[in-house]
């Protein structure tokens, strides 16, 4: 309170709107110029479109790194990338050309193309991202679409004895997984002891609305543990499967000055490398959780 008597302080009521983008997850986001500080309103909006929607999508927003950065932080703080590369002058904008960060080219296409590209952003680490904040930087003329999917919908559809068994089980993430074919020897020994392997749970619990969604992925989840091998090696083929049916996904089709922003928690996306030999470059401002995955 500003203990300001004889006056009425007016708070600007939010002009955000929410409108989905289809039956599962996602929204457009309408009433807001990111060029410019959010209200507090704004802000609160926001934040209760994403836990409700999963991944928002913000158009004709032709952001500085500066406006991109303040954007992400009103979310929480902002991480770096061990691998991906970022735009000079700006270590918080990592810069991705292709999925992930791995530079196409002739030679790579064959093994980027066909590989599996679902994931949760960063689930290497202990305390993987709240979010992302992706933007378009260079289009393609067709193509080029990114998928979301709604893990929490996976997870409520399993077989009640498949949620059974696999609420109390943990896996492991590796980041060498992912990133260990594209960067020298050396570097794979430095990233294997900046990052140790890592357990999270099977299922995590939405540290904000409570929902259980299922958190293993393609990219990272390297095996379920506490199971005979031969059934973990099943039972994650099985649960891997699952996020790939559509029924759980959105497809968003990029413009100029889109940009997209996933609860990290809550989904798993997918970059369609189908555009080659045109290029695609894309930014991420990565925002912070503040605890690790917990059932
Ligand atoms: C990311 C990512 C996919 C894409 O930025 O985390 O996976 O379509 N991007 O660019
Ligand atoms: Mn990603």
């Amino acid at each position: 309170m500003d203990g300001n008597i004889g006056h009425r302080s007016y708070v600007k009521p939010s002009q955000v709107g929410a409108k989905p983008t289809g039956p599962m997850l996602g929204a457009e986001i309408t009433g807001v110029d990111l060029r410019e500080p959010l209200s507090e309103a704004d802000v609160a909006a926001i934040r209760a479109a994403l836990l409700k929607y999963k991944v928002l999508f913000f158009h004709d927003q032709d952001i500085s790194h500066e406006d991109h950065v303040r954007f992400g932080r009103y979310f929480g703080d902002l991480e770096g990338h061990p691998v991906t590369a970022h735009v000079p002058g700006a270590p918080e904008v990592l810069f991705i050309e292709a999925a992930d960060g791995m530079k196409i080219t002739d030679k790579v296409l064959p093994i980027a193309r066909p590989a599996n590209k679902w994931h949760t952003d960063v689930t290497f680490r202990e305390i993987p991202s709240l979010g992302g904040i992706l933007r378009m930087r260079k289009r393609p003329p067709t193509g080029g679409d990114t998928i979301f999917a709604d893990t929490a919908a996976i997870y409520a559809d399993l077989p009640p004895d498949v949620q059974e068994k696999i609420e109390t089980l943990d896996a492991e993430h590796d980041i060498i997984r992912s990133y260990g074919y594209r960067v020298t020897p050396e570097k794979a020994a430095q990233l294997r002891k900046d990052y140790p392997l890592v357990t999270h749970p099977v299922v995590r619990r939405h540290p904000e609305t409570g929902e259980r969604h299922l958190f293993v992925n393609h990219v990272f989840t390297s095996r379920i543990l506490g199971l005979p091998e031969d059934e973990a090696t099943a039972l994650l083929a099985y649960l891997l499967d699952r996020v790939k049916a559509p029924e759980y996904q959105m497809r968003f089709r990029w413009n100029d000055h889109a940009i997209a922003f996933w609860d990290n928690r809550a989904t798993q996306h997918y970059g369609v490398l189908d555009y080659w030999p045109h290029e695609r470059v894309v930014e991420r401002v990565t925002v912070m959780d503040t605890e690790r995955p917990r059932r």
